[in-house]
Order: structure tokens, then C-alpha cells, then sequence
């Protein structure tokens, strides 16, 4: 049975995914990276440094660290630039009538996000008090495909992982879900995201009978 329901953020609740990769591929550009659509798929979920690094290795750099750093910098504030604009607009379809759902029938709500910039994210979509539990990337050592961060949230919400389901769009969050012990609904194409038990072209696909019977 399904207590808690831990929602990824970028890409599940909200369409930042596309602000990440169009500031990663400036970036790679800037570079002289040949950085694709396809590529990025391999960096969701994937927290700052880590997908720096797959980057420079892609185009087979490697830097100092002070570099590394002051490229991880001008990233954030280029993605910084696009998001400014976010409003509860930004919101994906369903999430709110999800949440109420998932609230009426005692069904925890956390979220479990490899970004720095989550806070501001959820404040920003007018959501950040819905969640009974936010766990983030300024709390975990290790990112997702690690499950470091999908069992900070369980512990916080007090849910056993085995009860929990995790919402993902990316392989490696999928990833992070199923070696925490939970049960992993993938959002995107079923055909990249093998692993979860199931997958929805959106959130708002998603219905509590379905959670409820996973
Ligand atoms: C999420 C996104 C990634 C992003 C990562 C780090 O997992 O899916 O695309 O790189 O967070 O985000 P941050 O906001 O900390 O740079
Ligand atoms: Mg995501």
C-alpha cells in the first residue's frame, strides 16, 4: 500500500528540465561541446558538478576545480535567468489536483530534487507549503542515481520506503527510486525510462486509483 508519494521536481512538477538543458548547452557551446537532446537525457537528475563533469568529459576536458567552479557559476546564473519569470503558472496540469488527492486520503507528499535552486523553485510555483517533507540537493552527499536523497525524504515524511512511491522523469532518478527500496512511476517515454512500473506522458495522467494499485 502507498503512505507517501515523493515527487522529483524539475521535469515532474514543473517545466524547468527544458531551462537546465538550454543553460547546459550554452555552456557546452561556449565550449566547443557537441551537447544533444539525447545527451541530456543521460544528466537529469544528475545534481550541478556531476553533470559539469560529464560534459567537459564528452568534449574531453578536464579543468581545475576553480574552473570547474566558475563554470558551474555561470550555468546557475544563466538558468537563474530563465526561471526568473516562474509563477504558479508554471505549475504542470494536475499537480494541484493530485496533491489535494493524495491529501484527502492521508497520502503523504514529499519531494526529493538534485537541485540547489529547489527552494526558490517550489516557492516561486506557490507549492512549497503543500509538501509535509522537502529534501534537496543543499542536504545530500551523493546524487541521484544515488538513493541518498529519496530515503532523506521518506525518513523526514516517517514512512518506510517500502510504502513509498517516487515520481521521476529522469533514468536516473528512476534509478535512485528502485535502490531506495520504493516503487518508481516514470514521466516521459516509457522507451527511456525502463525500470519504472509504470510511465505517464504527464502528471496529470497520474490518478490516486492508479497510485493506490501500484
Ligand atoms: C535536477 C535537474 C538537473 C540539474 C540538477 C541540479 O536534478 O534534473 O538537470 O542539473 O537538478 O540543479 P541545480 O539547480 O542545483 O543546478
Ligand atoms: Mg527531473
Amino acid at each position: 500500500s502507498c503512505r507517501a508519494v515523493i515527487f522529483d521536481l524539475d521535469g515532474v512538477l514543473t517545466d524547468t528540465a527544458i531551462y537546465h538543458f538550454y543553460a547546459w548547452k550554452a555552456l557546452a557551446d561556449e565550449l566547443g561541446i557537441n551537447f544533444t537532446e539525447h545527451d541530456n537525457e543521460q544528466l537529469k537528475g544528475v545534481d550541478r558538478l556531476g553533470s559539469l563533469r560529464w560534459i567537459l568529459q564528452k568534449g574531453g576536458l578536464t579543468l581545475s576545480e576553480a574552473e570547474e567552479a566558475r563554470l558551474m557559476q555561470q550555468k546557475n546564473a544563466h538558468y537563474l535567468e530563465l526561471i526568473d519569470h516562474i509563477t504558479p503558472d508554471n505549475l504542470y496540469p494536475g499537480v494541484t489536483a493530485l496533491f489535494t488527492q493524495l491529501k484527502r486520503h492521508g497520502i503523504k507528499i514529499g519531494l526529493a530534487s538534485a537541485s540547489k535552486n529547489a527552494a526558490f523553485v517550489v516557492e516561486r510555483l506557490g507549492i512549497a507549503a503543500q509538501f509535509d517533507y522537502i529534501a534537496d540537493a543543499n542536504q545530500v552527499l551523493n546524487s541521484k542515481p544515488d538513493p541518498e536523497v529519496f530515503l532523506l525524504a521518506a525518513k523526514g515524511l516517517a514512512v518506510a520506503p517500502q510504502y513509498c512511491i517516487g515520481v521521476e522523469d529522469a533514468l536516473a532518478g528512476i534509478e535512485a527510486i528502485n535502490r531506495a527500496g520504493m516503487k518508481a512511476i516514470g514521466i516521459g517515454d516509457a522507451k527511456v525510462l525502463s525500470g519504472a512500473i509504470r510511465v505517464y506522458p504527464a502528471v496529470k495522467a497520474i490518478t490516486l486509483e492508479e497510485l493506490l494499485s501500484v
